[in-house]
């Protein structure tokens, strides 16, 4: 699909501008395949996906049958127990990665560290790391507690410099791992040239896909991503708390040996074995008993993807980002967007940087236009494709100049901040 976008114009413009460029949306029909209240325009689905309609009818389901009526013979009859590679299966579709590569369970973090610590298993005599200093706090905090563990060198880059320390110090270098997109800024990163950079020095590369899985291609396999990890909350709307997922490329699999031993990662989870053996294939990859309700409710959200190309709904998460920027250069002309108009460097996020970021957030909040505030400066709106609308960009920027126009972002309400988002 291409949408094609013009030069910005009047406000009668833009609004000709967003209905034409809604008729032409290929994935329009995804909005249909979700709840979300009325007056409300969700540009948070990069923090909290947006519920599908027909997850509440499956989690009713599992609990009353499932859990309620069929019990423990669920682990057999629901395939319970299939549950993280079936799971694995289908995001693998949305991220570019052949079935058994990917296992669904624990979080983020969890899985982060899994592959830190098998990854510096895999590069034996190799004791560095390199990290983005800007990424997710979680990815530092967990790789400086595999570090100690591994005795293992961070060495931070930002993405952007990793070439010139590989280039120094690649043969030390065991594991490169980044952000596909910058969670404040909504950079999207070079996968595929830092993976094959890594790959020329005999480092391997780990990617977090949280803000990119289920927004873009991604192609783990066509680039020879070798580990990944991503969230089920966001894009994916897997619901709060849903199980994350890790990905291991096949070729890799035996020579994962991951520090979370445990019972379902076993090659024979119920002979009670004394000792630990790892399962094969990505199996080896699960930990304990997943949180199952959680598990099919992802499942069943993942569904609001059936029948789309990912390519469009790219297309779309571009020309929504891309439109919403050229409304806010015609109804907020001084805004300072800090993410980049490149498309090949843009994730599916405007991030606008303001003196008073935390005050812009709240009152647009406050007028129905659900965003969030990043620290130190960033007013972050995600664009999640499946169910937005250019018309709801345009609203939004016009939302936007009033608050700024009016000076409701400087309401005393907003001078403390709250703990959360
Ligand atoms: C890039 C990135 N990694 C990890 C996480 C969260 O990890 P976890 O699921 O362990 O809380 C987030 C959450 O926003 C994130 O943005």
């Amino acid at each position: 699909m291409t949408i094609h976008r013009d030069t910005p114009g009047s406000a009668t413009d833009l609004l000709a501008r967003a209905a034409e460029l809604d008729g032409a949306d290929p994935v329009a029909a995804a909005r249909e395949r979700f709840d979300l209240p009325d007056g409300v325009i969700y540009l948070d689905g990069n923090s909290l996906g947006a519920m599908p309609a027909s997850v509440p009818e499956v989690v009713a389901d599992v609990v009353r049958r499932q859990w309620g009526t069929d019990l423990i013979q669920s682990w057999n009859t629901h395939d319970w127990w299939g549950a993280p590679t079936r799971i694995g299966d289908a995001v693998a579709t949305l991220v570019g990665a052949a079935p058994g590569q990917i296992s669904v369970g624990d979080t983020t973090s969890v899985n982060l560290f899994k592959c830190y610590v098998a990854a510096s298993r895999m590069r034996p005599g190799r004791r560095v790391v390199i990290s983005d200093p800007g990424v997710f706090p979680t990815d530092q905090y967990v790789l400086e507690g595999a570090a100690a563990l591994a005795d293992l060198e961070i060495v931070h880059s930002r993405p952007d410099g990793v070439l010139d320390v590989l280039r120094e110090r690649g043969d030390e270098v065991a594991l490169v791992s980044l952000s596909h997109v910058d969670y404040r800024t909504g950079e999207l990163w070079d996968l595929p040239g830092i993976t094959r950079a890594t790959h020329d020095a005999g480092a391997l590369s780990l990617w977090d896909l949280c803000h990119s899985a289920g927004a873009l291609p991604v192609g783990l396999d066509a680039h020879d991503v070798d580990l990944a990890v991503g969230c089920g909350y966001k894009y994916l709307n897997g619901g709060p708390g849903a199980p994350a997922f890790v990905y291991v490329a096949t070729r890799h699999q035996a020579a994962f040996d991951q520090p979370l031993t445990g019972w379902h990662g076993h090659a024979r989870p119920f002979a009670m074995e004394g000792s630990f053996a790892p399962a094969s294939g990505i199996t080896r990859a699960r930990v304990g008993t997943p949180p199952l309700i959680s598990m099919l409710a992802l499942e069943e959200a993942l569904r609001a993807y059936d029948g789309l190309e990912m390519a469009d709904v790219r297309a779309k998460s571009l020309s929504l980002t891309g439109f919403f920027v050229d409304c806010l250069r015609e109804l907020v002309p001084g805004a300072d967007v800090a993410t980049p108009m490149d498309e090949a460097r843009r994730g599916s996020q405007i991030a606008v940087r303001h003196e008073h970021a935390y005050g812009v957030v709240q009152a647009l909040i406050a007028r129905g236009v659900v965003g969030d505030f990043r620290e130190p400066d960033i007013v972050r709106l995600g664009f999640a494709p499946l169910y937005l609308s250019h018309t709801d960009a345009l609203r939004a920027a016009e939302h936007l100049a009033e608050v700024l126009a009016h000076g409701e972002h400087l309401d005393a309400r907003y001078a403390t901040r709250s703990t959360v988002t």
